[in-house]
């Protein structure tokens, strides 16, 4: 038996360079799962139409799951020799059952099984992302509940600009992830695996034939009824299809674009300037030369590994944009780029989770910061307006009220009544001075409908 998928056309061996060269069993044992289920389903294909006797199916079935069994435990070794996972499993299937494991290629090629372990691999990857982004909307929903009335300085501009609720804003996280979990369910759903390619054009067996009762065979396995198989309505786009990868990246991009921001808040909320919050010491690492430093490495690895994830995102619509239809070798090359993708993404969202579950408020530093006055400018303008200034014109008055308290370097609200007065008329001291509150300034704010 060749140890090739290939090469009764061959004259020659192919040179050992030009064979590691082509290998992808160093990445895509990954899959290894996957294409065994997609045997086994094949296995079936081939018995119904009469490829295989009901013996030969029993034995290769047995053989397949044999293998399956293994991987599952984590006992599979791949064979770095091999060209890639699926010459490697037949290999192990010729050894064990000898020639029979020859006819289970029968109208079958690696395009259509490496397209269907790939996308079998992304349900479960998605599945298992969905899950860890849940959690992590867990976490962040269990801080802001813990810090329920904690109000903060809201910045546009990283300037302040008014006083805002922390779990409005720890909310407007929780909305992205929840975009995100919808995204990865469209995905999900969107994303057909189909069977019955061959190598592009179709084979011999009529798509009936392909419409074999998988849920019922795949019963037990830890896939379950996540594949809902169907036979392919155009073989050639099929088998050159990657669009679904493209759009898991760019949805993973997505997902990492929003917690590099958040780690972004979070750092800069931790520093000696901010001062708003604490970072568990068990989520931070020091300085080989500079004892009192405290570093946020966690985070600006979050912030870093986002550009690995886009550089997924890139790599792979540049591998894709001038394929010829079909099927190219260059298709390799989208394995890692999904696995890395999945992999960074899944691992941010599980170290960020600890992180905020033991991240600490630092409520009096964030009180010395919601003392600044022009947190509650916009405040004094809605005042003005109340008493039927223009707004256009309130806003005048107050930016020139909040120039003056800078430049005499004086606070508005200790301001006399008839100071404030030469700024408006409509100024009552007493009324004003109220205006410097938090709560009373996010009280005020109702245009938004809270959940809860
Ligand atoms: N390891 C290859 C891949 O992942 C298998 C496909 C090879 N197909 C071929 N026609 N040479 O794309």
């Amino acid at each position: 038996m060749a140890e090739k998928l290939w090469g009764g056309r061959f004259s020659k061996k192919i040179d050992p360079v030009a064979e590691e060269f082509t290998k992808s069993i160093h990445y895509d044992y990954k899959i290894a799962e996957y294409d065994l289920i997609g045997s086994m389903i094949h296995v079936q294909v081939l018995k119904n139409v009469g490829y295989l006797t009901p013996v030969e199916s029993g034995k290769l079935s047995k053989a397949i799951r044999s293998i399956y069994d293994q991987v599952i435990k984590g006992d599979f070794k791949p064979d770095y020799k091999a060209e890639d996972i699926h010459t490697n499993i037949q290999n192990i299937l010729y050894k064990k059952v000898g020639n029979l494991a020859l006819k289970l290629h029968t109208a079958r090629s690696r395009n259509d099984q490496v397209v269907f372990a790939t996308k079998a691999y992304c349900k479960v990857a998605i599945a298992g992302l969905k899950g860890d982004v849940a959690k992590f909307i867990k976490s962040i929903n269990e801080l802001a509940a813990k810090n329920i009335e904690i109000i903060i300085p809201g910045f546009t501009h990283l300037q302040h600009a008014q006083p805002v609720y922390l779990k409005d804003y720890l909310g407007a996280y929780i909305e992205m992830l929840c975009r995100d979990l919808e995204r990865l369910e469209y995905i999900f759903q969107n994303m057909k695996v189909t069977i019955g390619s061959g190598a592009l054009a179709g084979t011999p067996i009529n798509a009936v034939e392909y419409n074999i009762k998988a849920l019922d065979y795949l019963k037990g396995l830890k896939i379950g009824s996540m594949l809902n198989i169907q036979p392919t309505p155009n073989s050639l786009d099929t088998v050159s299809d990657r669009d679904f990868i493209i759009e898991i990246i760019s949805c993973l991009s997505i997902i990492a674009m929003h917690l590099s921001r958040l780690s972004e808040d979070l750092i800069i909320w931790s520093s000696k300037e901010f001062d708003f919050i604490e970072i568990d010491d068990s989520f931070c690492t020091g300085s080989s030369l500079m004892p009192q430093k405290k570093n946020p490495d966690v985070l600006e690895l979050v912030r870093g590994y986002s550009s690995r994830v886009y550089g997924n995102l890139v790599s792979i619509l540049t591998l894709m944009k001038g394929l010829p239809l079909t099927y190219n070798r260059d298709m390799q090359l989208d394995k890692e780029p999904l696995f890395n993708s999945f992999e960074i993404v899944s691992g941010e969202l599980k170290v960020l989770q600890g992180l905020i579950r033991t991240l600490k408020l630092n409520e009096t530093k964030i009180k010395e910061h919601l003392a600044d006055e022009s947190l509650y400018a916009t405040d004094l303008v809605y005042y003005l307006v109340d008493k039927k200034v223009a707004f256009k014109e309130a806003h005048t008055i107050v930016g020139r009220l909040v120039k003056y308290s800078l430049d005499n370097d004086i606070e508005i609200k200790v301001m006399p009544e008839s100071l404030l007065r030469e700024f408006s008329p409509k100024f009552v001291k007493a009324e004003a001075v109220k205006l410097f509150n938090p709560l009373i300034s996010v009280k005020s704010k109702k245009s938004v409908k809270r959940s809860k």
